[in-house]
């Protein structure tokens, strides 16, 4: 069983890089199924899920070379087949961003329903209703789900509530079709932007991107073009509090702290000592007092930074009410947090309340989902004694060559295979 091992309490040093965003290059490698002509995409971070999605693409008949660390040449021109296999679509909730690219393209996909974190129930409810308004029928078999359409065909599409994927999803497949697609209450994250920037660049007419009303005017095709994975915020947050939690002087580089800022913003409410470059955050050691957050789609605090700020917060003077409003399963990790020594109360699925500093006891863990499951690396770099941590594929989906980055700046950390 692999496993990581961790001593905790110690200081951290040096610098850290953060890695191409996993929540960009999951949806560009699909985009090339867009493009006529080959992409190629460059700093995509080297993690399972990237894995997962290259081994189902491969499966449809997708040519992909791993050119260097990073950088992958897609060549879609020889896609076979439009039958998604299920053991893969399983294992990878972003399975499910290849489903408007192939409808665009080929007129029909099938897929079962879609796996990932378990962090709540995952419904794909809104992809269907958002493919139907363009056009397609959906057809449901027990979990599989085969979606056809000739050509899909402009639509106004209200969103009820905001989905990242979704509009991603849907933008990507408006690129091709007859006529204008609109997109209201539209998610507007920055890695939403750059997709829509790489798909104008191959031809396509989007506008609004980064805004609650994305406009696509449909094109007949699109070229296929070069594209650099924006740096990762989830990353450039998580090393940030990582540098906090273990009162070290940490310099995070190639971030964009602008993409952090409702994270920035309650680190400083908090009393964090922060310099902030064009490119690069540096900590500094600082003593902490509870801060209420509340997660919300981009501009607002980022639902995946949600669990390393939790545990910031065991280590902060008094109380800080977590209200996580996304997803209804995003906060059961603060038992494992208990176990360790946290004080934190749960009032309901959505909220806890932290009660800080406590001391933190190193202890056999097993890592419940990706997010949580770096939660758990940097309680257990501030815990006493040793940790174990299992089911660390969990982690690896998300997080590039993770073990020696920490050993790097001076962490106590080892895989080990038992
Ligand atoms: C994206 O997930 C990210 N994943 C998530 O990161 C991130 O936490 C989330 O956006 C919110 O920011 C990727 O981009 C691959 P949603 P997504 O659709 O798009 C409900 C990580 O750790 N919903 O914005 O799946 C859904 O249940 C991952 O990197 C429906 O009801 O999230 C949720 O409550 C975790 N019906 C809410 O919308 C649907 O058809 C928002 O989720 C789709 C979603």
């Amino acid at each position: 069983m692999e496993k990581y091992i961790i001593i905790g309490g110690k200081k951290l040093n040096g610098e850290i890089s953060v890695a191409g965003a996993k929540n960009m290059a999951l949806k560009v490698f699909p985009a090339a199924i867009l493009c006529q002509e080959p992409c190629l995409l460059k700093n995509v971070p080297e993690i399972e899920d990237i894995e997962r999605l290259i081994e189902l693409m491969q499966d449809i008949g997708v040519k992909i070379t791993h050119n260097c660390r990073g950088e992958y040449f897609v060549s879609t021109k020889e896609i076979n087949k439009t039958q998604l296999k299920p053991d893969l679509v399983k294992r990878l909730r972003s399975s499910i961003m290849l489903a408007g690219p192939m409808l665009a393209r080929f007129g029909e996909v099938t897929l079962t329903h879609p796996g990932g974190c378990i962090i709540g129930q995952r419904p794909i409810d809104l992809f269907i209703e958002g493919f139907q308004k363009l056009g397609a029928e959906f057809n449901e078999n027990g979990d599989t789900y085969t979606l056809h359409a000739k050509k899909l065909k402009g639509a106004e599409i209200i969103l009820p509530r905001v989905s990242v994927t979704v509009t991603e999803n849907l933008m990507m497949a408006a690129t091709l079709a007859q006529g204008i697609t609109i997109i209201k209450n539209a998610a507007m994250e920055p890695e939403i932007i750059a997709l829509a920037n790489f798909l104008n660049e191959q031809g396509a007419k989007i506008s609004g991107a980064g805004t609650p009303e994305i406009r696509i005017e449909g094109v007949k095709e699109l070229k296929g073009g070069e594209i650099t994975i924006i740096p990762d915020r989830i990353e450039s947050g998580t090393f940030t509090i990582l540098g906090l939690i273990t009162n070290s002087q940490l310099k995070i580089t190639n971030c964009e702290p602008k993409h952090i800022e409702n994270l920035l913003y309650s680190l400083n409410k908090a009393g964090a000592k922060l310099e902030i470059g064009n490119d690069y955050i540096i900590t500094y050691p600082s003593q902490l007092k509870g801060t209420n957050i509340v997660t919300h789609e981009y501009p607002g605090f980022p639902t995946d930074l949600q669990a390393p700020f939790t545990v910031l917060m065991t280590q902060a003077q008094g109380l800080s009410l977590i209200h996580e409003t996304i997803f209804e399963g995003r906060l059961f990790y603060t038992d494992i947090l208990n176990q360790l020594g946290a004080n934190i109360i749960m009032c309901d699925p959505h909220r806890v309340v932290v009660n800080g500093p406590t001391k933190l006891y190193g202890k056999k863990l097993v890592s419940p989902d990706l997010r949580a499951g770096m939660a758990l690396i940097l309680a257990a770099m501030i815990a006493q004694g040793t940790s174990s941590i299992e089911n660390i594929y969990q982690i690896n989906r998300g997080y590039e060559n993770i073990v020696a980055r920490l050993q790097q700046i001076g962490a106590d950390i080892k895989q080990i295979n038992d």
